[in-house]
């Protein structure tokens, strides 16, 4: 039996814990935690399907936007649930790296992840990126700014910016070592990409569904991952190419 195709790198925007909580009468924050509980659960999901990567959307660039009790109510949730996962990725295989302007987390969050990072730093089973103010377009704007100091350091600057395309450009995202993100999950109904891996997102599959992000199954896992793996990826090609 041949394996079926699986995503390489999954990428998942994780929306929905507002409404799911609202519609129990519940804080927003009781949403989150259980959001994040789902988060737990599709890391391990993704390694037992043999995904390597996986990106979590946690926390966008314009979530600062939002009432300044629930942004708190986030990084207090972040500083006090990462240190309790530690021992789960351990177990799990799973090496924490951080997607996203970390820098601006507060303290106690930034701590928290600093500290989970290097603890997992040996585990090879899955990478699991967690995007933590993280945005598309800033993502882009800073690789602009590092190709721009890179081809200004050269003796022929022109000559080095002449010679950039799409594939040598982005190694200069933040994270070039992760694989293009091959299959976008969305839950929450929204059908947008809301600022999340922007650069790939030019070629990978979206899957929507209006579940909303805490009740999201196992079972709705395994749907997106049978819908990819049906799906012809043809780059622009015609289907008689990719077919062979
Ligand atoms: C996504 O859920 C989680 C974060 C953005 C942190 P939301 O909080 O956006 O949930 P809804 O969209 O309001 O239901
Ligand atoms: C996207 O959800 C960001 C995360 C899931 C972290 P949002 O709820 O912030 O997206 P918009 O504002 O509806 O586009
Ligand atoms: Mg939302």
């Amino acid at each position: 039996m041949p394996q079926p195709k699986r995503p390489r790198h999954l990428g998942v925007i994780m929306d929905g814990n507002g409404r799911w909580a609202r519609a129990r009468g519940l804080p927003r924050l009781a949403g989150h935690r259980e959001g994040a509980a789902r988060a737990r659960d599709i890391v391990r999901w993704a390694a037992d399907a043999g995904i390597a990567e996986i990106s979590l959307y946690a926390f966008s660039t314009e979530n600062w936007a939002r009432p300044e009790e629930e942004v708190r109510g986030l990084m207090a949730l972040l500083a006090q649930l990462l240190p309790r996962e530690i021992p789960e990725m351990q177990k799990e295989g799973v090496r924490l790296v951080a997607l996203g302007d970390v820098d601006r987390l507060p303290a106690r969050a930034r701590r928290a992840l600093q500290r989970a990072i290097a603890a997992t730093r040996e585990n090879r089973r899955i990478t699991l990126a967690l995007c933590l103010n993280y945005g598309g377009q800033q993502e882009i704007v800073e690789g602009v700014k590092r190709a721009l100091a890179w081809a200004l350091a050269a003796e022929d600057p022109q000559a080095r910016i002449a010679e950039l395309t799409p594939e040598r450009f982005r190694r200069f995202l933040w994270r070039a070592e992760l694989a293009p993100v091959d299959l976008i999950i969305r839950t929450g109904g929204e059908l947008r990409i809301s600022n999340f891996h922007l650069w790939d997102a030019a070629y990978a599959e979206l899957y929507f569904t209006d579940t909303l992000w805490p009740d999201f199954t196992r079972a709705e896992f395994e749907q997106a991952l049978a819908d990819f793996a049906a799906r012809e990826r043809r780059f622009g090609r015609i289907s008689e190419q990719v077919r062979r």
